[in-house]
């Protein structure tokens, strides 16, 4: 049949879409799909329909490409697609919908308040301790995000992160070592990719060492005592199956100076540039990038 690969799209992450796309198209032709590159951000969905695509493959991030706003979208036209359903994209897509289902669920992820407006910010180091993390809830890549180390620069950071979104996550700051958790699968059958650890220069995994850097450093599997990364692993594959994730997502998680781990966040459309993570660990699990492509799009759903 025939399978688009959307990208592109109209989010921040628009030009990380392009490379994900780019590498996922090329991957899907490689492996003897009849693939085509479809751009969100340059066609609408009359367009889309016309196309009749008997599946894509969602290679978007952000707004309107992760949020479940397409995916609800696909399912109206009919269209199978790749990873999660409209509700989990959703919610995973708002970083404080996220940490509410995971606290509920008894899960761990970092302290936080919600900040609806600047005299908000007046109570956080009190209540959170510094340092902590203001971030825009519905963006990623490192786009929408400040440090904050000292009091006196909450205003700054406000001023910064405020614009991308209506209210504002502020974070406790887990200071350790970064990790990452590909998810494969669905329901009980959802599974564990091997862990990765992040080195970033200067210790910073923003959006130019993320895309742009060779100097990252990343660990596959990460060197973790085996009960260590046991756990984690599992804590992943629980944060993915309470959120209702599907086909595959990648979840981003800290392990504290006191190997505790925490989750962040739960990424449903992930990054496949050829920097990307879930590549990463999928070639350590022996699949290849293209044998990936194939098991994500062939779990595609409507
Ligand atoms: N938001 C980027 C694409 C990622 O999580 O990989
Ligand atoms: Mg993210």
């Amino acid at each position: 049949g025939k399978v688009g690969v959307l990208y592109g799209g109209r989010s921040a992450e628009r030009e990380v879409s392009l490379m994900s796309g780019q590498a996922v198209y090329e991957a899907l032709i490689s492996e003897g799909v009849n693939a085509h590159l479809f751009d969100t951000g340059q066609h609408g969905l009359g367009e889309l329909a016309a196309q009749q695509f008997d599946r894509v493959f969602v290679a978007l991030h952000g707004r309107y490409g992760e949020d479940g706003t397409i995916q609800g979208a696909l399912e109206l036209l009919g269209i199978p697609y790749t990873g999660s359903g409209h509700l989990a994209s959703a919610v995973a897509m708002d970083k404080i919908m996220t940490k509410r289902l995971w606290q509920q669920a008894g899960l761990p992820t970092p302290d936080y308040r919600v900040v609806f407006n600047e005299q908000d910010l007046l109570d956080l180091p009190q209540a959170l301790s510094l340092p902590l993390i203001l971030k825009a809830p519905n963006e990623g890549s490192t786009i929408g995000l400040c440090k904050v180390t000292a009091s006196d620069q909450l205003s700054e950071a406000y001023r910064q992160v405020s614009p991308y979104d209506s209210v504002i996550l502020a974070e406790k700051f887990i200071t350790g070592r970064e990790l990452t958790v590909a998810v494969l699968g669905k329901g009980l059958g959802a599974a564990a990719l091997p862990i990765i650890e992040i080195i970033a220069p200067g210790g910073s995994y923003d959006y130019q060492s993320k895309y742009f850097s060779d100097e990252t450093q990343y660990l596959c599997p990460a060197s973790l005592p085996n009960a260590l990364s046991d756990q984690i692993s599992e804590i992943a594959v629980r944060a993915y199956r309470v959120l209702g994730c599907e086909g595959w997502a990648r979840a981003d998680v800290m392990l504290d100076a006191d190997m505790r781990p925490w989750l962040l966040e739960m990424n449903t459309s992930p990054g496949m540039t050829g920097h990307s993570l879930v590549p990463m660990a999928a070639k350590a699990a022996g699949m290849s990038f293209g044998e990936l492509c194939v098991k994500i799009l062939s779990q595609a759903r409507c």
